[in-house]
């Protein structure tokens, strides 16, 4: 099968590119640097030619309100608009658990409107709402650094490893498109507050963890049900991650 990962340069996009190499599927990495602007639509006709299959992992160079709102609602209806034109069979994106539950947060807003565009599109379609990513919690970490110290909400999520994301991904691009959303979580529900704090003790980063649930999320105000999975009554399937984030530092922590 012809597979293109668009954001295929990526954290995630690099990993399931390589696990669908190995089961000997034909993988095309679509960015800017392999020559595909999928904002501006540049080289995409060229690359979806004879593609069944398009993974749909890029991300956007700003996460400010109005730049990433425009980021996904341009890329995803070019790519939806190139996969029409050459007949992709299954479209398979990456959004985020509680997308549609939080309004407040423009980097969500502008996730729903990615899902929004991917449903109305005609195309099969299956969307992966995943939690975060623990190669995610040092840019959340560093975002909320005054000084040397971070303050951050001790909010519950259950974040999951990109390798594990990556597998996901991969195993459900070969199959058939559910037309529906699944989610995607690690092992075990944690508070953002302590998950960074470990992160920073096992790096032996000085920097000293304040728990302040006023702080929000990317600005937005976040309950326990805001970024864990299993609220959503129309979501019926959940996939789980089997690295815990204990055995994600220690891994890190070794190498
Ligand atoms: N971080 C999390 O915890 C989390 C959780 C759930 C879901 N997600 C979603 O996961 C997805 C992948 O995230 P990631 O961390 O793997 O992203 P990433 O590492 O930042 O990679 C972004 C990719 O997008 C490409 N890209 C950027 N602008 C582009 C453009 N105009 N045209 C084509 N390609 C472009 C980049 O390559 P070039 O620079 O070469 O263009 C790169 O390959 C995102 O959609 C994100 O919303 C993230």
């Amino acid at each position: 099968m012809k597979i293109v990962i668009v954001g295929g340069t990526g954290l995630i996009g690099r990993r399931v590119g390589q696990i669908l190499q190995e089961s000997g599927h034909e993988v095309v990495a679509a960015s800017r640097s392999t020559g595909v602007n999928v904002v501006t639509g540049e080289g995409l006709d060229d690359v979806l030619q004879g593609a069944h299959v398009v993974v749909d992992v890029p991300n956007a160079p700003s996460f400010e309100d109005g730049p990433v709102m425009e980021f996904f609602r341009a890329s995803t209806q070019n790519l939806v608009a190139a996969e029409e034109k050459a007949g992709v069979g299954h479209h398979v994106v990456l959004s985020i658990v509680g997308t549609d539950r939080l309004p407040g947060i423009g980097y969500m807003r502008a996730k729903a409107r990615q899902e929004e565009i991917v449903r109305a599109s005609g195309i099969p379609y299956t969307i992966v709402r995943a939690t975060q990513f623990f190669e995610f919690i040092s840019a959340l970490a560093d975002g909320a650094t005054e000084g040397d110290v971070v303050r951050l909400a001790p909010v519950l999520m259950q974040p999951i490893a990109a390798a594990d994301v990556s597998k996901a991904v991969a195993h459900i691009a070969v199959g058939d498109a559910l037309n529906d959303v699944i989610e995607l979580a690690g092992p075990d529900a944690l508070r953002l507050a302590d998950v960074a704090a470990d992160l920073l003790q096992a790096t032996s980063d000085s920097r000293k963890v304040v728990p302040e649930i006023s702080v929000g999320y990317f600005g937005g105000t976040v309950t326990d049900e805001s970024l864990t999975p299993g609220h959503d009554d129309r979501v019926t399937r959940q996939l789980r991650g089997a690295t815990s984030f204990s055995a994600w530092l220690n891994s890190i922590v070794r190498h």
